[in-house]
């Protein structure tokens, strides 16, 4: 395993906030970054050392950053697979494109947790209108239509109930290819984040629970409530299929924790993965000594990795929309930590930062 010693440089694809604290923390250890972007606005722009702003399918631009840096690393996980290829032509990425070729649809997201036995909403696949009318008896309503690719923050998402007219949940869902998704009645949901180096050591953050406000995350509750085997297995679950995905850098795995085991003997049924920093990770910036960021940084340039365990049980808000508005009162807070993205424009449903409220000793 290559180790890249400080003052490196470090090639984000994507500039938004995840790439804006992942270029913080890496300054944080004297290495520079150089983020990869569309649009020059974007919030990791302004603090990173370099920036190129191009499209993503802009081969020359593209080379020309690839060979600028010392290794490569995302922050968006739908970054094109073409775009993959043109930059590992000449730099290290992680994490890689098979990791991406599966984080990126829903439907190997899903498959590839079964296979190696980790459970899963039943679900169908569906092309029309027509698909989905016949797949929907099969169903005990409710349940979900999503689009199987580019979807977050609950968009592509149509919730099916028996007043549902199939035509318009196709139309309203509104992309090529469908998963219809039992809707789990959940106890709560959780995710994990590892992060593995390239030579297989890792280190998992422990389960944290997660509140959802119109499909939108509102509040990280760390530790999670729950029995401890239904966390046990959601760690497991977690750092297995970092490993059998070959993830280098972070996978953030959502899961809904059921209210009494399924016939499998399962307690958590994996949602959906993310090969990045995520934004359920926010409370380590202020929780542990060393949060998710620069545990991506220590695990894409070969560093020994942080110790995960927390110092503080902590909250995390997002504020989202105007809620960013508020940021002198919560300046005034004790015990609260205040991140703001530097999001110019406000807009409904728009992540403008977060505060870390510490509740006290692990
Ligand atoms: N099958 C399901 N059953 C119950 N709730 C669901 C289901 N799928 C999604 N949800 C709810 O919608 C939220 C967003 O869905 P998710 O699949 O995570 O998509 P994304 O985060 O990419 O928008 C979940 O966190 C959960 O609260
Ligand atoms: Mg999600």
């Amino acid at each position: 395993m290559k180790t890249l010693p400080p003052h490196s440089i470090i090639g984000i694809l994507g500039g938004g906030q995840l790439g804006r604290m992942t270029a913080l923390a890496a300054a944080k250890l004297g290495y520079r970054c150089h983020i990869f972007c569309p649009d020059a606005g974007e919030p990791a722009v302004e603090v990173a050392a370099f920036h190129t702003c191009a499209s993503f399918d802009d081969e020359a631009v593209l080379e020309g950053f690839a060979t600028a840096v010392d290794v490569v690393t995302l922050e968006w996980e739908n970054v094109p697979l073409r775009t993959l290829e043109i930059v590992a032509r000449h730099t290290a990425v992680h994490p890689g494109i098979e990791v991406l070729r599966v984080a990126q649809d829903r439907e190997q997201e899903k498959t590839f947790a079964r296979s190696i036995g980790i459970g899963t909403t039943d679900f169908a696949i569906v092309h029309s209108a027509e698909e989905l009318a016949a797949a929907l008896p099969k169903f005990k309503l409710p349940a979900i239509l999503k689009s199987t690719r580019m979807g977050y923050d609950g968009k592509g998402q149509v919730k099916i109930t028996h007043a549902t007219d199939a035509a318009q949940a196709w139309a309203q869902m509104g992309a090529p290819v469908g998963i219809l998704e039992a809707y789990i009645d959940f106890l709560c949901e959780v995710s994990v984040i590892v992060a593995v180096r390239a030579d297989g050591a890792s280190a998992a953050y422990p389960a944290v629970e997660n509140i959802h406000r119109s499909h939108i995350l509102a509040e990280t509750h760390a530790p999670a409530n729950l029995p401890p085997h239904a966390a046990e297995e959601a760690e497991h679950a977690a750092r297995l299929l970092a490993t059998k995905l070959g993830v280098v850098g972070l996978l953030a795995v959502e899961f809904f924790v059921l209210r009494s085991p399924n016939e499998k003997g399962q307690h958590v049924l994996m949602n959906e993965v993310a090969p990045r920093p995520h934004n359920s990770g926010h409370w380590t910036m202020d929780a542990c000594v060393v949060d998710q960021f620069e545990q991506l940084v220590r695990a894409v340039c070969g560093l020994p990795l942080g110790d995960p365990t927390p110092h503080s049980r902590a909250v995390m808000y997002n504020l989202i929309g105007d809620e960013a508005d508020s940021w002198a009162e919560y300046l005034a807070q004790p015990q609260t930590a205040l991140h703001l993205y530097g999001k110019k424009e406000t807009r409904a449903g728009r992540k403008m930062g977060h505060v870390n409220v510490l509740k006290g000793e692990w």
